[in-house]
């Protein structure tokens, strides 16, 4: 039975079956830290096996190392600079990934850089593109390379990784927030056009959460003012998962937390 969560506690609150994603293929980019580290082991934990992709090694060794400790299942580790990656080096991730699986099930397009927030005019040009083409163009080939492997599915789910920076063009969030906001686009028409097919496609602000990039952008954030990154995995399991096998072209949003004084 599927099910509709819109809510932030909504999709806080989901129960996530254990067999959730049992035999499921999941693609993570950016799987060696941050949120994608915890959406890897999230994944394995409810049965996916799942392809590890990230740029430093030792980070990705470490959390196949933790998922196999765990006794999930095996995941596989995919080493890619999304910075200097071209158009051979996914068509070949895609040609390993049909070769060993076949099929994938879920793609979450997690990965980002981001420096600090900047006004506008101190953005140059070396900043735009490389904000654009990992937070945007990275995404896009990406998801567009894997097509052939995801319509093999019959739960085939793409997560583009949102951010209300975007959404709300938030004032020193430059070239960022526009690769996010372009996402957001990117999710919603391509889902359009995929709409009398199995395959769907969602894009997911998770709200802030403690991490690298939240480090960077609040240095001084109070404690309160954000989440930890396993309390946002129900939203982003929900997605992958067959309960939302009628959800797509949305923008799934979860709201800050509620500071309390
Ligand atoms: N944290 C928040 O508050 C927040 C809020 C809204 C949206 N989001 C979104 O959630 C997603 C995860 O963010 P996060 O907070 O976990 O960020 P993070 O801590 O900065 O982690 C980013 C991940 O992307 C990888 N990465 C960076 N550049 C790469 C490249 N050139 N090639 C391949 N991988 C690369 C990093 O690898 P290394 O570890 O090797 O550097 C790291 O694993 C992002 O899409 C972000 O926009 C986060």
């Amino acid at each position: 039975m599927s099910l509709t969560l819109n809510s932030t506690e909504e999709l806080l609150g989901y129960t996530v079956a254990k067999d959730l994603l049992a035999g499921q293929v999941i693609l993570v980019t950016g799987a060696g830290s941050g949120l994608g580290r915890e959406i890897a082991r999230a994944c394995a934990a409810h049965g996916a096996t799942v392809i590890l992709l990230g740029r430093t090694i030792k980070k990705l060794e470490m959390v196949y190392d933790s998922i196999v400790a765990a006794g999930h299942p095996e995941p596989a580790i995919y080493p890619m600079n999304l910075e200097g990656a071209a158009w051979n080096n996914y068509e070949e991730l895609a040609a390993t990934l049909q070769t060993e699986f076949g099929r994938l099930d879920g793609l979450v397009n997690n990965a980002v850089h981001f420096e600090s927030l900047k006004p506008m005019a101190e953005t140059t040009p070396p900043d735009w593109m490389k904000h654009l083409h990992i937070n945007l163009n990275a995404s896009l080939f990406m998801t567009q390379v894997c097509l052939g492997l995801l319509n093999a599915s019959d739960n085939g789910s793409v997560i583009f990784m949102s951010d209300s920076a975007g959404a709300q063009a938030k004032p020193f969030w430059g070239p960022y927030a526009v690769a996010k906001a372009g996402l957001d686009c990117l999710s919603q028409l391509w889902a359009g056009e995929l709409r009398n097919t199995g395959l769907r496609m969602n894009s997911l602000d998770p709200g802030p959460v403690k991490s690298k990039l939240h480090e960077l952008a609040y240095p001084a954030a109070a404690s309160n003012s954000f989440r930890q990154p396993q309390e946002v995995l129900p939203a982003i399991l929900y997605l992958l998962g067959r309960d939302s096998e009628h959800v797509s072209g949305k923008r799934l949003v979860i709201e800050a937390p509620t500071q309390q004084v």
